[in-house]
This record gives structure tokens, sequence and C-alpha cells, in this order.
């Protein structure tokens, strides 16, 4: 037990799947894992460990933000020994091309500010995806036909964001996509040599302000569990 995270010693799978809804963690261990055990329910954060064609896999939720992820990410890896963690979740679509219902695979996420800024204080550093990883969910994407953009997002401290300045230098730089987690993600893998992934779905978008109707969320959220676990097993 952790102070956040009521699972016993052995009942975390090295594999993390991490949506930021509890709710979607259990619906994720329901719908794709055989044999889910509810691990974790302190504060209403829920994780399960179950199989998924006989790898054992562990999907908990991160909650809202870097500081959130931040305290389950740091406890699955330092207490648990979590290996691979992959993020689940959605994002704002930033680009003309990049449409709703579209998969994002997150090479590298900027920020203005995360949870690590204490230790970095003037370095810029820049976290990154697990390339094996990014690879491996970019084959199983195509495999199951998701149309999937990979590059650049944006791990905002805000969903209610006023800095629309801000928001026209990423676009023009490239930035696909908003969501509130990865970038934390990503420094506390590159701090315990872990491997971390964030696969995101389009929900809404800043631009055309079209919004992933609730009837479609489910299906789009599966194929991010299905995408993220393929990547998780592949083989090479
Ligand atoms: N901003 C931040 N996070 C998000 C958004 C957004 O527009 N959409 C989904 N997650």
């Amino acid at each position: 037990m952790t102070v956040h995270i009521g699972a016993k010693a052995g009942e975390i799978a090295e594999t993390v799947l991490m949506p930021g809804d509890p709710y979607r963690a259990k619906w994720a261990a329901e719908t794709f894992l055989k044999d889910a055990v509810c691990v974790n329910q302190v504060r209403g954060m829920l994780g399960f460990t179950g199989t998924w064609q006989g790898h054992r896999v562990t999907i908990h939720g991160s909650g809202m933000g870097m500081p959130s992820m931040s305290i389950y990410a740091n406890e699955l890896i330092r207490d648990y020994g979590a290996q691979t963690l992959i993020r689940i979740g959605s994002c704002g679509g930033m680009q003309d091309h990049v449409a709703v219902r579209d998969v994002i695979l997150a090479m590298t996420a900027s920020s203005i500010s995360t949870p690590s800024r204490g230790i970095f204080r003037e370095l810029n550093f820049a976290p990154s995806a697990d390339f094996d990883l990014l690879a491996a969910a970019h084959d199983a994407a195509r495999e199951l036909g998701v149309r999937t953009h990979v590059g650049g997002i944006y791990s905002s401290d805000v969903f209610y964001d006023e800095r629309q300045d801000l928001t026209d230098q990423m676009e023009r730089h490239g930035i696909l996509g908003v969501e509130m987690e990865a970038a934390e993600l990503y420094i506390l893998a590159a701090r315990y040599k872990r491997r971390a992934l964030a696969v995101l779905t389009v929900s809404d978008h800043l631009k055309t302000h079209e919004a992933l109707p609730s009837a479609d969320r489910e299906r789009s959220f599966g194929d991010m569990v299905e995408i993220a676990l393929r990547a998780a097993f592949k083989q090479d």
C-alpha cells in the first residue's frame, strides 16, 4: 500500500494503462481483461489488474492534470515497479488536418510548467515518448484502420485556457493537440528509466469547435485500449 494506492505488493502489473477517468479504467478492465480484479479504490481512484492474451496488465486512473498524474505515476513506478505506462485519454485538436475521432500518438509533450519544474529550473527539458512503444502503437493503429497522427502535443495546466496567443504560437509550430497529463508522465518515465506513451483520441477541436458525440466516445476509447495493449506487448 502507498499513500494513494491500496494495492498490496505484487497486485500491480509491470504494464499499466492510465485513463484519466476511474470509470473508464473500470470499463476497459471489464471489456478487455480476463479475470480483472479491483486493486485500488482509495479516494475513488480505481485500478484493476487482469490479463490480456496471457499478459498481466493493470488499468489504473490518473485523474485530471499533471499533479494528479504525478502522484499515481510516482507510486506505480517507485513502489510497485511499473515498467511500461501508457496514458489513454482525450485531447483537443489544434490543426486543420487533425479531425475529431482521430488518434494522436504524442511523440513529445510541451508545457508551460509541470510538477517537475522545481527540478529543471532553467532547463527546458524535452519530454518524449518511448520510441519502440510509439512505433508499435503506430503499427497497431494502422492494423486497426484508425486515422492516426504522430507528433507534438501540449500538456496544459488549465482546461479553460485564456492564452489564445500561446495557442496560436503552438498551432503555428505544428502542435497537434492539447491535453493535461502526458508531459509529466514522460518526465517521470525518463527519470526512472521506464517506457511511456500517450495515445489520445481527439474528442473536441479548438478551431472547428466540433465535439465527439457521446455515443462515439466508447468506441474511440476502445480503439485506444486496443492500440495500447498491442503496443505494450508487441514482440520484435
Ligand atoms: N484542453 C485540455 N485538455 C483537453 C481538451 C482541451 O481542449 N480536450 C480534451 N482534453
